[in-house]
């Protein structure tokens, strides 16, 4: 029995590995639809829980995605990139915000090398991040880019609340299928302190879900 687990476990990490890479990669054009109805229309709601968290108006979005997060901080005045390592979800993220007047604020690049100097953005902000976010590499880096007192803000995970019948369905799925039920997210383990990052954690809750948040601020 327990070997039936762990095989099944191992299965499905792999399978989960597989789907998001071609989540990322060539079925980017869907990653919009997808994250509106795998969620019931939340996600773009606990994304944008970041913006009252921001400091300044330099802004970097690492992993920024599709970039309909980088493209309402565009329209709200912040002097706002964003980078990602996909080039097709970076192609959707450059429609969005060429379609609101702005060019050169999208970059492909991965979070391991950010192409910006030492001290450069007030706030940077990641949402949803894989795995990356737990390692230090990227801590430090994204520490030396940060402004010092500036600050990091992270929103790790949420998860929906049983609201209509349509959620009680999708959470017995997430959690039988996917073994996802809104704990133990990235968030949890990240080496923050080791790359002079102090951290403190918040919650954004409303009668749809609830999502988890990250701040860690950068020392003078
Ligand atoms: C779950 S998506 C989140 C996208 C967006 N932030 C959102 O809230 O919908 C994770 C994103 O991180 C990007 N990514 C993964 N590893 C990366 C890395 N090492 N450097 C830059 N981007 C990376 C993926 O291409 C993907 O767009």
């Amino acid at each position: 029995m327990e070997w039936f687990r762990l095989t099944f476990q191992r299965l499905r990490i792999r399978f989960l590995r597989l789907a998001f890479h071609a989540l990322y990669y060539p079925f980017a054009p869907l990653y919009d639809k997808i994250s509106y109805y795998s969620f019931l229309g939340q996600w773009t709601k606990w994304q944008q829980t970041a913006i009252p968290r921001i400091q300044g108006k330099r802004i970097l979005e690492v992993g920024c995605g599709t970039g309909s997060l980088l493209t309402e901080l565009l329209q709200r005045g912040y002097k706002a990139y964003g980078v990602d390592a996909s080039p097709r979800m970076l192609t959707q993220a450059r429609k969005k915000v060429e379609a609101v007047g702005f060019q050169g604020r999208v970059l492909q690049a991965h979070i391991q090398h950010l192409p910006f100097p030492d001290n450069s953005f007030e706030t940077i902000i990641s949402t949803f991040p894989t795995n990356y976010i737990a390692e230090l590499e990227v801590l430090n880096e994204i520490q030396r880019v940060l402004y010092p007192g500036g600050r990091l803000v992270i929103v790790d995970l949420a998860l929906l609340k049983p609201f209509s019948l349509t959620a009680k369905v999708l959470l017995w799925l997430y959690r039988v299928v996917l073994g996802y039920d809104g704990r133990g997210g990235p968030g949890v383990r990240l080496p923050l302190a080791q790359a002079g990052l102090i951290r403190r954690d918040e919650t954004f809750e409303d009668e749809q879900g609830e999502a988890h948040v990250i701040i860690a601020i950068k020392a003078w």
